[in-house]
């Protein structure tokens, strides 16, 4: 898969071998701010992201989603993308992360854009979703932007720092997406 253009310099791309200690290094410099919400990043380390770039790899392969790096100006500064595609449904689900200094700028969103765009324009899928713990306002925000439908609360779905948290479930449909009002994209 070629990478995806997300704006002006950022771009979104297959994860490759090369990246695996670039990635342990962010994931450890990000620790207090990604953990707070993703319990994986709280022992990740190097072999964890040799794993997980060979499992990004292996589900590009079997045509099960893409699960790739966001990078700007050579750097990875987050990760984004579908979890796995549900055949029989026509549906998948989106996760993403940004470091701390590269929130703020509209990145995620533009990035979840640009998923959506090749989602329902090039996979011709038919619904998506996103799962936020309640608490987790920052990430509540990114569907809430681009006008996903709040369906409801999964409760005590997710298991965060040791506690089952209710997770926010939204979902955008191709028929929505086509319709939404597009969210400005900016370069920063
Ligand atoms: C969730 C997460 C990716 C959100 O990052 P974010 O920077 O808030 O999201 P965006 O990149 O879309 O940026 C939105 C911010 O940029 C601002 N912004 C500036 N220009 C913008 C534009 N053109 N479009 C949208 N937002 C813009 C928004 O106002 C918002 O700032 P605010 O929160 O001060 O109002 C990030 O907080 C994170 O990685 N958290 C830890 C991991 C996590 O929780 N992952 C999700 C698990 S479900």
């Amino acid at each position: 898969m070629k990478p995806l253009a997300i704006r002006d310099g950022a771009v979104l791309r297959p994860y490759t071998e090369d990246d695996a200690a670039e990635l342990t290094a962010v994931v450890a410099a990000n620790r207090p701010h990604l953990s707070r919400w993703l319990p994986w990043a709280a022992t990740y380390g190097h072999q964890d992201s040799v794993d997980y770039v060979a499992r990004t790899q292996a589900q590009l392969a079997a045509e099960d989603g893409f699960e790739g790096a966001i990078v700007v100006g050579g750097e990875i500064v987050g990760g984004a993308g579908f979890h796995a595609i549900d055949r029989l449904n026509h549906s998948t689900s989106i996760g993403y992360w940004l470091t701390e200094d590269a929130q703020g700028s509209g990145l995620m969103t533009a990035t979840v854009t640009t998923l959506l765009d090749h989602v329902f324009e090039v996979w011709a899928l038919h619904r998506v979703v996103i799962e936020a713990v309640v608490d987790n306002h920052r990430s509540r925000a990114i569907p809430e932007r681009l006008g996903f439908t709040e369906e409801g609360v999964l409760r005590e779905a997710k298991l965060v720092r040791g506690r089952y948290e209710d997770a926010a479930l939204y979902a955008m449909l191709a028929s929505d997406w086509k319709r939404a009002p597009r969210v400005a994209i900016g370069s920063e």
